[in-house]
């Protein structure tokens, strides 16, 4: 039994296992005979909207024999204070694992530490290792090893999604270059615990150059609501759109975890144009995380 609660916790080999994996699950998606959570049932317990992961989970729990059912953080105990510990002493006594999406790090921690059942993140405000995982997936799908490759992330270079992108880099040797305005650039912090090659910048035109790939995310992170103002005026310029595209190389992929919001983070015409890769990265955190479920029982 495993947890899957950041990448930056992740050892390589099982990156690679899980990379590995979801490419013959997604090949053999309507093979019967894999059932590795039958008899079992899933808990999604989540504290913030959700589409893509909710969905991929739900319907990969059931594809994999297990059946999963949604909580909704709010409709539950846990909304009006009852400690996450006693939650998670419940739920381990009552399902065979926990896909959880919530704010604070530390809560997903304890909640494996206390459930003692196989726990999986489904984003916090730290990390979102299940997107970055199918995000690999996807550029090894479409380009080959990611390895001596360059990632440019554009945007709030200090949420979720750049910081389990920093974890990988470090692990998969590739270079990250991020370019956002300073305030929302990591922490050296964080910098120095990954290690590997990452350069922050807020010099964007500088970073695209020779880009293998431009990614972005929301400006405006699940629970930063209150900021929104203040991020559209420092961020505006953090776009990707067609003048950032032709500084990369020709054929860069364009990614987004989405959803996207048009005109802010990215172009409606560039975002359409790149519309294939997009959506195959979305598809793909369905695969992935069928994997990810199949390494966790095993
Ligand atoms: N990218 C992602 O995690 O999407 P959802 O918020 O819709 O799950
Ligand atoms: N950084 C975004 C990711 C959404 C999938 C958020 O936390 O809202």
């Amino acid at each position: 039994m495993k947890n899957l609660l950041s990448l930056e916790k992740l050892p390589v080999a099982d990156i690679e296992k899980i990379l590995r994996d979801a490419a013959v699950l997604k090949r053999e998606r309507t093979r019967v005979d894999r059932k590795p959570l039958a008899g079992q049932t899933w808990a999604l317990l989540f504290s913030k909207s959700s589409t893509r992961t909710r969905v991929s989970f739900e319907v990969g729990i059931r594809e994999l024999g297990g059946d999963a059912f949604f909580l909704n953080a709010n409709d539950i105990q846990l909304g009006r204070g009852e400690p996450i510990k006693d939650t998670a002493r419940v739920l381990g006594r009552m399902v065979h694992g926990a896909v959880i999406r919530t704010y604070a790090q530390n809560d997903i921690e304890e909640f494996a530490e206390f459930s003692k059942i196989p726990t999986i993140n489904a984003l916090t405000d730290d990390e979102h290792p299940c997107q970055i995982l199918a995000d690999i997936f996807t550029f090894k799908e479409l380009r080959g090893p990611i390895a001596g490759k360059v990632v440019v992330f554009i945007g709030d270079g200090a949420c979720n999604v750049p910081r389990s992108w920093i974890f990988a880099a470090a692990k998969l040797n590739f270079e990250l270059r991020i370019a956002a305005p300073k305030k929302f650039q990591p922490s050296a912090q964080i910098l120095k615990r990954a290690g590997g090659k990452i350069i922050c910048t807020d010099n964007l035109e500088k970073a695209a150059q020779g880009a293998d790939v431009l990614y972005t995310d929301v400006w405006v992170s699940m629970g930063k609501e209150s900021e929104a103002a203040e991020r559209m005026k420092v961020l505006a310029k953090y776009q990707i759109n067609e003048k950032v595209i032709h500084l990369a190389k020709s054929g860069a992929l364009v990614m987004h975890c989405l959803p996207a919001y048009r005109g802010k983070e990215i172009d409606e015409d560039v975002f359409e144009a790149n519309a294939e890769t997009i959506f195959t990265q979305a598809e793909n955190r369905l695969h992935v995380q069928k994997s990810i479920l199949n390494w966790a029982v095993s």
